[in-house]
């Protein structure tokens, strides 16, 4: 596969590449790079909503985003003008998502160990729904439920599916600090705790087996496995989470969300769900990963014995997928993203340390150098949402692309950002 063909593969939706630069939402990385400096979360408008859009056609009305894989204000809005509601893990996601406008009545609250002033807020405010996960969290709802402040929620369940990207095995027992489990009963004993309490509408199930899944029949299985448990219930709601899997390097190839959709529809029917259930889901790398590159320039070039090592001016605190998951990225040089890349480096930031990789083996043209431009596909999704400020390192802006204009939606972090919290 050529280097062209590659890129563009893993591009965003609207990508152009050209013989000296790449155009996103038809705007120039060279000048992005120029105008907003490097490293640079870049993302294009148009796949995000086409993505948005497409979740909300394959699923029906309360498929969410998974705040989680990037949140600022305007994704939130983004999201929620799409028509998805939005999944928020904790407080802190709760808030950013209620000062960015988006109803509460279109947020859905996730947590293992929500805490008391979260579950609080978040009844205050009437959100969507809660997903219930263990026994101690609802005996602190029971305190704080009342007529003026209901609670409407799905209870998490671990259906004993255990997804990995290429697999998927049925355990026996489910060994997980999520939800309730279904083979001891656990599940059971939580929906007869929440049947027995006043001011509680429990409208169903939800579960999620994993995240980067590739194959269907993980989800097939998890969806059989609900609807078995919630026969006869009268439930109306069953969520199957999030989950899908997207390429990050050449020869991945994935699902699109539609096909996801299809799949969990498939197999709902086939177990035989009532119609009037409603199937949702909450996917959040599928939604944003492909719509965000990050741009670098190289800053030193050292070869050794054994290989060459290509420093840029990012790395582990705004990418630390490849030094915790091992995941692999690919780069190219934006000045010449034709180009055969002939020459492997190790791509490395700038963190004092030596885990910090961000590309094992990176292929490149032999002219990549001192000062030259380099994008990472595919870094919309934990990215951004884990990045740190390890070793006092200043998070990057964030750019919407779209229509030939770019927008600053969160800017470089300051030295006076990192110094603002000294009491
Ligand atoms: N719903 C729940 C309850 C989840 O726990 C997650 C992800 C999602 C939805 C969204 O999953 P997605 O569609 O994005 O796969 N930091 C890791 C991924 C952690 C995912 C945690 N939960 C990574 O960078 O690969």
């Amino acid at each position: 596969m050529s280097a062209e063909s590659i890129l563009t593969a893993l591009l965003p939706d609207t990508a152009e590449v050209l013989d000296d630069d790449v155009l996103i939402g038809g705007v120039s990385l060279r000048h992005l790079a120029a105008r907003y400096g490097t490293p640079l979360f870049v993302y294009d408008e148009v796949t995000l909503r086409a993505r948005c859009a497409e979740a909300v056609a394959a699923f029906d009305d309360g498929v969410a985003f998974a705040s989680k894989s990037f949140l600022c204000g305007e994704m939130a809005r983004l999201a929620h003008d799409e028509g998805l509601c939005i999944d928020v893990a904790t407080g802190g996601e709760l808030d950013l998502v209620l000062r960015a406008g988006v109803p509460a009545s279109r947020v859905i609250v996730h947590g293992n160990n929500k805490l008391p002033s979260e579950l609080e807020h978040a009844l205050e405010v009437g959100v969507h729904r809660i997903v219930v996960d263990n026994f101690d969290e609802i005996a602190r709802l029971a305190t704080l439920v009342s007529p003026e402040q209901p609670l409407d929620c799905l209870i998490r369940v671990t259906p004993g599916v255990e997804a990995h990207t290429h697999e998927f095995v049925r355990t026996g027992q489910e060994d997980t600090k999520f939800g309730f489990s279904l083979v001891s009963g656990d599940a059971r004993r939580a929906i007869d705790e929440l049947r027995a309490m006043a001011h509680v509408t429990l409208h169903g199930v939800h579960a999620h087996i994993g995240s980067q899944i590739f194959e269907m029949a993980g989800f097939e299985e998890e969806v059989k496995i609900l609807v078995d448990f919630i026969a006869g219930e009268g439930f109306d709601e069953l969520c199957v989470g999030g989950g899908l899997g997207v390429a990050y390097v050449a020869g991945e190839s994935s699902k699109s969300l539609t096909q996801w959709g299809e799949a969990v529809r498939v197999a709902t029917r086939a177990a035989g769900l009532d119609v009037a259930v409603r199937v949702t889901a909450e996917p959040g790398r599928a939604i944003v990963a492909q719509a965000g590159v990050t741009l670098y320039t190289v800053g030193a070039v050292k070869p050794v014995t054994q290989r060459t090592y290509m420093a840029v001016d990012g790395g582990m605190s705004d990418n630390p997928r490849p030094v915790l998951y091992g995941s692999g990225y690919e780069a190219f040089d934006v000045a010449t993203p034709r180009a055969a890349r002939t020459r492997s480096v190790r791509l490395v930031g700038r963190h004092c340390e030596s885990g910090d990789v961000l590309i094992d083996t990176a292929w490149l043209p032999a002219t990549t150098a001192v000062g030259s431009l380099i994008v990472t596909p595919v870094t919309g999704a934990y990215g951004y949402s884990m990045a740190s400020n390890y070793n006092r390192v200043p998070r990057p802006a964030v750019i919407f692309v779209g229509g030939g204009a770019a927008r600053l939606v969160l800017r470089r972090e300051t030295f006076d950002d990192l110094a603002r919290l000294e009491a």
